[in-house]
């Protein structure tokens, strides 16, 4: 069997903001238009193993001026429950915020119908901003792109001058998307997404509740959802939690847990040398302060690396970037191992790909820019704003602080504002209890946050996975995932503090998620 990776995950969510509350906005809910009619997708672009079946319905463009006339086709994904008639749908969000949904469905839908227990279809909403619903892309075409001068993230402590150039870049970057998105920019948000759904709910005419499955900032929008519309949530899944307090304002708590997954990444390099060279004699916390002086070393004298006559520079901010994004995922683990040998031997074969494929800013990370910098109430206005922020950062975490810090400056001098932002204080009541879940090491949204949001949804409960990676499919769990069957199919909770192990094998580059599906599969007689 395959192994699933989620493709798509949440980018440093880092949005300072805050800002006046623009309430005083007249809601009015508009409904969706009758039923949704299910076609068979045609071509996707992606060739996973879910049979996708696709819908659209029309809604409002802009919410706060519903008599407008002007109207959104929303994309919307269904992958058919394996048991029919289904029960009814669960929602799933795969976060970003940027994802459209679209490949993480055609590769995962068929998986996700079986972990909420067989009976009920999954329902994705392309959100806008993504897919073909609104894109959200600052330059007209990828020759504009490249043209706009574009440089890789850079971590802000690389030297004495990055954090000023990192805060120069981020306002052309502001300018060039507020510049060409003037038109249908402010109509994208968290608020705007959370009412689509809303009318997907009721355009399904099942029983007009919302039951939902949201991942990473699809917690966000989850937690947005549940306290716009708390009578209309059924049941609800937050899977990787950001809290919801700071997205809106500014997010320094995500970095929390990213040192103990990385030295979690140490350790067990040093256990599995076999499938981890660089441990060498090691121990973990000699292999890690290794690690920290290696880049350290790159700030000053950067490695020049030559691939078929096209020079590229490893420097500080690559290997960190590298590590940071590897932390997400820790069936990508060996081969962060073998990214690294670059700074001990010279290897460079390990890190290749990554050199002979960089990254020019894609349409998918300026809707996540688009999305989250424009849910931001807090823009700042000078640099010396921004430094309290930072400092915060790098004091919670070594190896993320400053990687973070790209994404938190963009959301703090983004020139545009969600016409429609949430200001409200996520304390409310639902049907059915929030079931928060985490994994214990998650290196952007930590189980603190996860803490946080269940103070506020009363009668909530937190469940702890062991071991690593960012939300609780990064590395499968049987547990886990009999949990969730658990409360989609029947309502049921787990007892306060319950702590789920995981069966993915450590440094295998295995997720351990087909082992999972094929256990529920052999138990469900099929
Ligand atoms: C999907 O499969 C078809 C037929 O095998 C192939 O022509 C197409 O290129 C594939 N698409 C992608 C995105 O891999
Ligand atoms: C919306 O769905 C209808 C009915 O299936 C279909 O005819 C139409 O092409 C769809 N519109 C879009 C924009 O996908
Ligand atoms: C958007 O920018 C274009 C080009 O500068 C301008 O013509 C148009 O009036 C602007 N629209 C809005 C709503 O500001
Ligand atoms: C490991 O330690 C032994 C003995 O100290 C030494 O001979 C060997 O070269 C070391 N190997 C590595 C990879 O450092
Ligand atoms: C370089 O790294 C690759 C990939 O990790 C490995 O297969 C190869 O043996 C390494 N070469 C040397 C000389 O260590
Ligand atoms: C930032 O860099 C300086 C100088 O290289 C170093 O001493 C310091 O520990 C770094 N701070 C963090 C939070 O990594």
């Amino acid at each position: 069997m395959q192994t699933f990776i989620f493709s798509y995950f949440l980018s440093l969510v880092v949005c300072a903001t805050a800002a006046p509350s623009t309430s005083g906005v007249s809601i009015h809910n508009t409904r969706g238009s009758g039923k949704i009619q299910w076609d068979p997708c045609g071509d996707l672009g992606v060739n996973g193993t879910t049979k996708l079946e696709c819908g659209n319905i029309t809604v409002p463009l802009d919410y706060t001026e519903p008599d407008s006339g002007e109207t959104l086709d929303l994309q919307i994904l269904r992958a058919p429950a394996p048991n029919q008639p289904s029960k009814g749908s669960v929602f799933f969000n795969f976060g970003g915020p940027g994802a459209s949904g679209i490949p993480q469905m055609s590769l995962m839908g068929s998986v996700l119908s079986v972990f909420v227990g067989g009976s009920y279809d999954i329902v994705n909403v392309v959100p806008r901003g993504t897919g073909s619903t609104l894109p959200f892309s600052c330059y007209a075409d990828e020759q504009e792109r490249i043209k706009s001068n574009l440089r890789a993230p850079v971590a802000t402590n690389a030297s004495d001058t990055s954090l000023g150039e990192v805060w120069a870049e981020v306002k052309n970057i502001a300018d060039a998307c507020a510049h060409t998105q003037n038109e249908t920019g402010a109509f994208i948000g968290t608020a705007f997404t959370a009412r689509d759904i809303m009318n997907v709910v009721d355009a399904l005419e099942e029983d007009g509740k919302l039951r939902w499955w949201g991942q990473s900032y699809g917690t966000l929008l989850g937690s947005t959802l549940i306290a716009m519309f708390p009578d209309k949530v059924d049941k609800a899944v937050l899977d990787g939690v950001m809290n919801a307090h700071e997205y809106y304002h500014i997010n320094v708590e995500q970095v929390s847990d990213a040192d103990s997954a990385f030295s979690g990444f140490c350790s067990q390099c040093v256990e599995n040398k076999d499938n981890c060279p660089i441990a060498g004699n090691r121990t973990a916390e000699e292999l890690e302060d290794g690690i920290y002086r290696a880049m350290e070393a790159l700030k000053s004298e950067p490695i020049p690396v030559s691939v078929d006559g096209q020079g590229y520079i490893v420097d500080y901010s690559t290997i960190k970037g590298t590590i940071y994004n590897a932390l997400y995922f820790p069936a990508t683990w060996p081969r962060l191992a073998q990214k690294l040998d670059i700074m001990f031997s010279g290897n460079i074969t390990g890190i290749l790909n990554d050199l002979v494929a960089p990254l020019p800013a894609t349409p998918d990370a300026e809707a996540s820019k688009g999305i989250k910098c424009s849910d931001n109430q807090d823009p700042l206005k000078a640099l010396e704003d921004a430094l309290p922020g930072v400092e915060a950062r790098a004091k919670l975490s070594k190896i993320g602080g400053d990687v973070a810090d790209f994404s938190a400056l963009q959301c703090a001098r983004w020139g545009m504002q969600a016409k429609e932002q949430y200001t409200g204080d996520f304390k409310v009541k639902t049907e059915n209890p929030v079931l928060l879940v985490g994994t214990q090491n998650d290196p952007i949204t930590p189980l603190t946050s996860a803490k946080k949001m269940s103070e506020g949804f009363e009668g909530s409960v937190v469940l702890e996975q062991e071991g690593y990676g960012h939300t609780i499919t990064s590395q499968g769990s049987s547990c886990t995932i009999k949990t969730i069957m658990a409360y989609f199919n029947d309502g049921i909770l787990p007892e306060p503090n319950t702590i789920c192990e995981v069966d993915a094998v450590p440094f295998s580059g295995d997720d351990g998620l087909a082992v999972v599906l094929e256990g529920l599969t052999n138990a469900a007689g099929r």
